[in-house]
C-alpha cells in the first residue's frame, strides 16, 4: 500500500473521481477550541472552500458539491442563519473572478426560493456569467434535504402520471434519477465528511449510492488541498467493486 502523503503529485493518481461531495462538518468546534465565536469558524471554513476549489482543479475533479446549508440548519440562532447567508454573498463577491479565471461553473441544489432575496438574485447572476465558458463545476447544496429531494421527484413523477403523461408501471430508477434537482449531473464516486461524525446527515442519499466514504476528523477549516489529496489517494487504494466481483 502506498503511503498516504498527501503531498503527491495528483497526476499520480490512477483514478481521479469525476465527482467529489463534502460535507464540510466542524466548523463550530473549530472555533470553540480557540474560544472565538461560531462564525469566525465559519469564516475559515470558506478559506478552505477557496483553498478545496482550486486543488479539485488542480487534480481534474470535474464537479465538487459542497453541503453548504441544510434544510436542518434554519433552526440555528438567528444571527448564525444570517452570518452564514452574508458569508455566501461575500463568498460570491470575492470569488467571482476566482470562478470564471478558472473556468468553473457555480450551480446550486437545494429549496433556494428560501434563501434570502438578495443572495438568490446574486446566485442567479453569478449562475449566469459563470455557465457561458466552463471546464469545472461547483454544486453548493443550499436548503439542501435529499429525502426532500427524493419526495419532490415522487411527486413530479406522480403528477406526470396522473396526467397520463407516463405509465407508471415504466418508473425505474433512471425516471426517478431523471426528476432530482441535477439530473445530468453524474454521481459521486467520492463522499468525504470532516469531524470525524459517521453520518450521512441527509445529503445525496440517491446519488451516493456507490460512493466510496472518506471520513476524517479534520476540522472543515483546517481542510485544505494537502487534506484533500489525502483523501483522494486514500480513494485510489480502494478496489470498487458495485457489487460485482473485485476489480483490481
Ligand atoms: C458545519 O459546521 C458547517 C456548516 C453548517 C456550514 C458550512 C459553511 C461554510 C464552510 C462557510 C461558507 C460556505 C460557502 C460555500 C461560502 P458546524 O457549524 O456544524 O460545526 P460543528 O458541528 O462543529 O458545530
Amino acid at each position: 500500500m502506498n503511503e498516504v502523503s498527501g503531498k503527491l503529485e495528483t497526476s499520480q493518481l490512477a483514478n481521479v473521481p469525476e465527482h467529489v461531495a463534502i460535507i464540510m462538518d466542524g466548523n463550530g468546534r473549530w472555533a470553540k477550541e480557540r474560544g472565538l465565536p461560531r462564525l469566525k469558524g465559519h469564516e475559515e471554513g470558506a478559506q478552505s472552500v477557496r483553498a478545496v476549489l482550486r486543488a479539485a482543479k488542480k487534480a481534474q475533479v470535474n464537479y465538487l458539491t459542497l453541503y453548504a446549508f441544510s434544510t436542518e440548519n434554519w433552526v440555528r440562532p438567528e444571527e448564525e442563519v444570517q452570518g452564514l447567508m452574508n458569508l455566501l454573498s461575500i463568498f460570491m463577491d470575492r470569488y467571482k473572478n476566482d470562478l470564471l479565471k478558472n473556468k468553473i461553473r457555480l450551480r446550486v441544489m437545494g429549496q433556494i426560493e428560501r434563501l434570502p432575496q438578495k443572495v438568490q438574485k446574486k446566485l442567479a447572476k453569478l449562475m449566469e456569467e459563470t455557465a457561458r465558458d466552463y471546464e469545472y463545476t461547483l454544486i453548493l447544496a443550499l436548503s439542501y434535504g435529499s429525502r426532500l429531494e427524493i419526495a419532490e421527484a415522487a411527486k413530479a413523477i406522480a403528477r406526470k402520471a396522473a396526467a397520463g403523461e407516463l405509465d407508471p408501471e415504466a418508473v425505474t430508477e433512471e425516471t426517478v434519477a431523471q426528476h432530482l434537482y441535477l439530473p445530468d449531473v453524474p454521481d459521486p464516486e467520492l463522499m468525504i465528511r470532516t469531524s470525524g461524525e459517521l453520518r450521512l446527515s441527509n445529503f445525496l442519499l440517491w446519488q451516493l449510492s456507490y460512493a466510496e466514504l472518506y471520513v476524517t476528523d479534520t476540522y472543515w477549516p483546517d481542510f485544505r488541498e494537502e487534506q484533500f489529496f489525502q483523501a483522494l489517494e486514500a480513494f485510489n487504494q480502494r478496489g470498487r467493486r458495485y457489487g460485482g466481483v473485485k476489480n483490481k
